[in-house]
């Protein structure tokens, strides 16, 4: 059995109750008793995915799945040797049914939508959301409304959301106000609120911890680098780890860091004044548009996460990002979005601070595929050679 519990006042509510936050305004969470959970039913072998660890997911009816979750865990050889460090692996994220790590938060929470009888599903997005939400919201046949910042997502996801059949709105406002205006909408219409805020689909994001310490033989990595945005999946991340060390299954939990960008970043202006709460950032501003978020509405977990793990909090300039997206895509063969090239180049800024040593193994989430955002890879790419129909031609500018 479980409870939605608050993390500030301890108030616990009923699974069934259809509640974000608890009254006195702290964020939810789902808590187990864990006394009840047989371990051997999260590590008995089987296809890595989402629903393997069913024994942990607060979801009784049959789920609406699309087989999300059993990511790659690459090692990255080349990487290794480039920044000097013994052991990196990448979780490639975007080798999920949308390309994102939204969708192992999705199956549970639209799952979830539905043992509740919710009518409609709601969400505000930076753009990977709203395309899982869309996707999953086709699967279940339950209408879904999104709310895009205008002009800030990249085309693949706007592309996804508009195909599966999302009512899409487009705002004329940043992430931060399509928030703050879903949760209005949800409230007022009955909607069902998808945004990282729903503890219900952080349980579905934690297997991400699941899977890694599973890929390494029930090991945990001593660190774990993550961009973060509305602070959702680190805090999800470090409950899976969390989960594992409390039921006797790992001996500890990684050391959580979390990369923003340079001007969307207050978590790490929190981390740097010690701090519990975060000041928002009125403007964000970012290439890495998955991430451009001002106010993240799990800001306390994820600070916590980080205090509580030894973890770190730093940002990366968006040149960084894009030099980190064209490392991974050229050096080891692996694409993705620039969010999640932030993981890489806060790996090497962490290096470089001494803040990471070169002895730790690490694990690098990229949360997001390089298709997601074909437009910003095209402009930092060369163009393609136009060439005359002959051979001549094409040997020119081959050798050329
Ligand atoms: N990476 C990618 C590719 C994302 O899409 C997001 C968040 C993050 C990292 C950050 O994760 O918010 O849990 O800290 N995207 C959200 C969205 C906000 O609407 O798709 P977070």
């Amino acid at each position: 059995m479980y409870v939605q519990r608050c993390i500030e006042c301890g108030r616990e509510y009923a699974p069934d109750e259809v509640v974000y936050t608890c009254e006195c305004g702290g964020l939810l969470e789902i808590a187990y008793n864990l006394d009840d959970i047989d371990p051997s039913t999260i590590t008995a072998p089987g296809r890595l995915c989402v629903w393997k660890y069913r024994s942990l997911l607060p979801v009784r009816r049959e789920p609406i799945t699309l087989l999300e979750g059993g990511t790659p865990l690459y090692r990255c050889n080349e990487l290794e040797r480039e920044l000097g460090i013994r052991e990196l692996y990448v979780k490639h994220e975007g080798m999920n049914p949308t390309g994102s790590f939204k969708d192992r938060g999705m199956t549970v929470g639209v799952s979830k939508a539905l043992e509740l009888g919710m009518k409609v599903v709601a969400c505000a997005s930076t753009g990977n959301t709203s395309a899982s939400l869309a996707i999953y919201g086709a699967r279940a046949n339950i209408p879904a409304v999104v709310l895009l910042p205008s002009g800030k997502v990249a085309l693949g996801k706007v592309a996804q959301a508009l195909m599966h059949g999302a009512k899409v709105l487009s705002i004329q406002g940043n992430f931060d106000e399509a928030l703050e205006l879903v949760r209005q909408l949800c409230e007022s219409e009955g909607f069902y609120l998808l945004n990282s805020v729903n503890p219900y689909r952080l349980e579905g994001q934690k297997t991400i911890a699941f899977e890694v310490a599973e890929a390494l033989g029930w090991h945990v990595p001593d660190c774990v680098v993550l961009p973060v945005g509305n602070a959702g999946n680190i805090s999800a991340i470090y409950k899976g780890f969390r989960e594992l060390r409390d039921l006797g299954i790992t001996e500890s939990v990684p050391k959580m860091c979390g990369i923003q960008a340079e001007g969307s970043k207050p978590i790490v202006e929190a981390f740097a004044a010690r701090a519990l709460e975060i000041a928002p950032e009125p403007t964000p501003e970012t290439v890495a548009t998955a991430i451009r978020i001002g106010n993240p509405v799990n800001a306390k977990k994820a600070l916590s996460a980080i205090y509580e793990s030894g973890g770190y909090a730093v940002d990366v300039s968006d040149e960084q990002i894009l030099a980190s997206q064209r490392a991974l895509a050229q050096r080891e063969g692996i694409g993705v979005e620039p969010a999640s090239a932030a993981s890489v180049a806060g790996l090497k800024k962490l290096l470089d601070m001494g803040v990471i040593q070169e002895d730790e193994s690490v694990v690098c989430i990229t949360t997001g595929h390089l298709l997601k955002d074909p437009e910003t890879a095209i402009a930092n790419s060369p163009p393609p050679i136009e060439v005359d129909a002959t051979i001549e031609a094409v040997k020119r500018a081959v050798f050329g």
